[in-house]
């Protein structure tokens, strides 16, 4: 690890241009972030079936996650103990069995290998088993840890579940998976999205529905005051966790939070004019204007659940200079496509904030990726959580 770079590191201060362009750093963020920490996987109804499996890359490592005979989850290594061939091919599949398409050796779910063809008497199939990784599922969202001792898993699931465990991400389908394919570092990524400093040049539309950028405006203290409350009584009527309802986004734990916000009166959901964009409505709910159920990690997720749609996104560091996000859009089980929504429409919100976001992340790499960059000061109340992420990055890379 370069310990030079985290020398000029300046608390309160964006972090140094090597940190996005580095390849020692990156492969140091892979081992000691994305190889230990819980990595979002994807979603419960993804793998709903028995047999059903997801790839994807945690940290650098191939990774499949499986759903066995009896509705169990595994996750393991997808390299075959043999020579190596990744095992599971397809992004998504249903396989009774795991069978590497090199020499055909085969695992069960839970990863044990069963057959290895022409491997003699003595050959032990206990000792060849996929590599396991830890895994957790909670609400419909699956994440995955490949470290040997991971944090506790219910310190995660404790915190978001009882904002998200309403939403019905269990009982959903995917209207919709779109993958940005961005030349910048994932930090530009995330950094971004952890302030609202941006929101009222960047982002009319969100402005628009959210109250984000309000919390400070005079003009609307009263109004919002009055809708939280309303919404609080409203909410806790219909057996929702109100603990944490408020227009704020501030972090709530060390490394991932939740909350639920309204949104503007008069509106009920994430969408270009606030009104509904799938007639049918998640989780059962009967009143449209349940607010958003906001939830983040630090290393590659972030949620926005709203009544008739959620929002998902799975981040994935390629290289230093290049990131794929991943969003997903989920409806209700029983909605059905073109009847009750299109999916262009269910999208079209957030595809737009993300669209002006990937435009700022590109202006700024243009910057932080210069000779001349010297990182400047956040501002001290609209970017506090940047710098609680950046101090958070500084502290794991430092450990
Ligand atoms: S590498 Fe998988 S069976 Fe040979
Ligand atoms: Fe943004």
């Amino acid at each position: 690890m370069n310990v030079h770079c985290l020398n000029t590191y300046r608390p309160g201060h964006g972090l140094p241009g090597s940190f996005y362009t580095d390849p020692e750093i990156f492969a140091e963020e892979q081992r000691r972030i994305f190889r230990n920490s819980w990595f979002f996987a994807g979603h419960s109804i993804e793998v709903a079936g028995r047999g059903d499996y997801l790839t994807l890359d945690v940290g650098g490592v191939p990774v499949v996650v499986v759903r066995d005979q009896d509705g169990g989850l595994h996750a393991h290594h997808n390299i075959c103990r043999h020579r190596g061939s990744l095992v599971c091919t397809k992004e998504k599949g249903r396989a009774a069995r795991l069978v590497c398409p090199y020499h055909a050796w085969t695992y069960g779910h839970d990863g044990r290998l069963i057959g290895a063809p022409m491997m003699g008497e003595g050959f032990d199939k206990e000792a060849h088993g996929l590599k396991p990784a830890h895994v957790g599922e909670f609400d419909g969202l699956i994440f995955v840890n490949l470290s040997e001792t991971p944090s506790p898993f219910h310190e995660l699931r404790d915190h978001l579940s009882p904002v998200l465990a309403s939403q019905g991400m269990t009982r959903a389908k995917v209207a919709l998976i779109r993958d940005y394919d961005l030349d910048v570092n994932w930090k530009i990524v995330v950094e971004n999205n952890r302030e609202c400093y941006h929101c009222e040049g960047n982002h009319h539309g969100y402005v628009s529905v959210q109250y984000d950028t309000e919390n400070d405006n005079p003009a609307l203290k009263g109004e919002i005051a009055e809708r939280l409350g309303e919404c609080r009584r409203r909410w806790e009527r219909a057996g929702l966790d109100v603990a944490r309802v408020n227009t704020s986004s501030n972090n709530t734990a060390e490394w991932f939070r939740a909350n639920r916000t309204p949104v503007r009166k008069g509106m009920v959901t994430e969408s270009p004019d606030g009104q509904l964009v799938c007639k049918v409505l998640m989780a059962g709910f009967t009143d449209p204007d349940m607010g958003t159920a906001r939830a983040n990690t630090n290393i590659n997720f972030w949620c926005h659940a709203n009544s008739d749609y959620a929002h998902t996104v799975r981040i994935t560091p390629v290289s230093p200079t290049r990131t794929i996000v991943r969003a997903y859009w989920l409806v209700d089980e029983n909605a059905v496509e073109g009847r009750d929504y299109d999916p262009e429409a269910i999208a079209a919100f957030h595809h737009q904030v993300m669209s002006e976001d990937w435009d700022i992340c590109r202006r700024q790499w243009r910057g932080v990726t210069s000779p001349s960059f010297e990182p400047g000061p956040y501002a001290p109340d609209k970017e506090a959580n940047v710098d609680r992420y950046v101090r958070w990055y500084v502290g794991r890379m430092s450990a």
